[in-house]
């Protein structure tokens, strides 16, 4: 069976805005919609978990309700994340692990509430990535030359850029095998894994990219925001 995550657990501080920034609008539909309906609509999906701050998930069961998304043929259900990322990732391992039999032939797409701009295709290449390599990440060829800083003024090293990649999400695991490399993770580094590719390559295990998008963006701060509107506006004109 094949599961997908929205992480939704944060709480959006370098927006600034009055609420998390999933719960923002972009294009007059908020984020966290436009990212849930991408996996709401798909039959190959047994389940689709969307995780919250404890305190939004009653508001967020009203507004996916409001769209039309809710218990239906793919269930939609909202839970409460964890104070970190990898926190969040596990509450949804554990409801999964709770409600259903996962084998290792199950697939668990995980996807950050906060890049609405992923396609179809993006999913489908994650799943055929998972059912080849058993691990992935959506990244896209770095444009910028992106330089290392060990003290954050001098330039130690300009890496070839021909060898550099940005990672976006989705990225996708085997549900229990990601499990069992959290579970095997210290404190120090739980700290500094904030996602399941970067456990993944720490234990040694294998991991291979998919094609994102530019336009898969991260809504982060508020010029992200303004992308999003004008990209939208954009596709509204086309
Ligand atoms: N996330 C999560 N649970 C957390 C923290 C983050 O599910 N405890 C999710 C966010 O909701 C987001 C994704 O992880 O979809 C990427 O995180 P980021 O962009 O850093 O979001 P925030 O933590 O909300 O932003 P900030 O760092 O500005 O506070």
């Amino acid at each position: 069976m094949t599961f997908a995550a929205v992480l939704a657990g944060g709480i959006g501080s370098r927006m600034g805005a009055e609420m998390p920034k999933q719960y923002l609008t972009a294009g007059g539909k908020p984020i966290l919609v436009r990212s849930v309906e991408q996996f709401a609509c798909r039959e190959d999906l047994a389940c689709v978990l969307v995780l919250t701050p404890e305190d939004w998930v009653s508001y967020t069961k009203d507004l996916l309700l409001q769209y039309g998304i809710g218990p239906g043929d793919v269930p939609v259900t909202v839970l409460a994340g964890g104070a970190t990322r990898n926190d969040t990732l596990r509450n949804a391992i554990d409801y999964l692990e709770d409600h259903f039999e996962l084998d290792d032939d199950s697939v668990f797409i995980t996807h950050d509430a906060v890049r609405p701009f992923l396609t179809q295709k993006m999913i489908d290449d994650n799943i055929a990535a998972v059912l080849e390599y058993g691990a992935c990440g959506t990244c896209i060829p770095a444009t910028d030359t992106i330089v290392v800083s060990e003290d954050g003024t001098a330039i130690s090293e300009i890496p070839d850029r021909s060898r550099l990649y940005q990672m976006q999400t989705p990225q996708s695991f085997r549900p229990l095998k990601l499990k069992e490399l959290m579970d095997s993770l210290t404190p120090e580094e739980e700290a500094v894994l904030t996602d399941g590719c970067k456990i993944y390559l720490l234990k040694g295990e294998p991991v291979v990219m998919v094609p994102g998008a530019v336009t898969n963006i991260k809504i982060t701060y508020p010029s992200d925001l303004a992308f999003a509107e004008s990209f939208l506006a954009g596709e509204d004109d086309a």
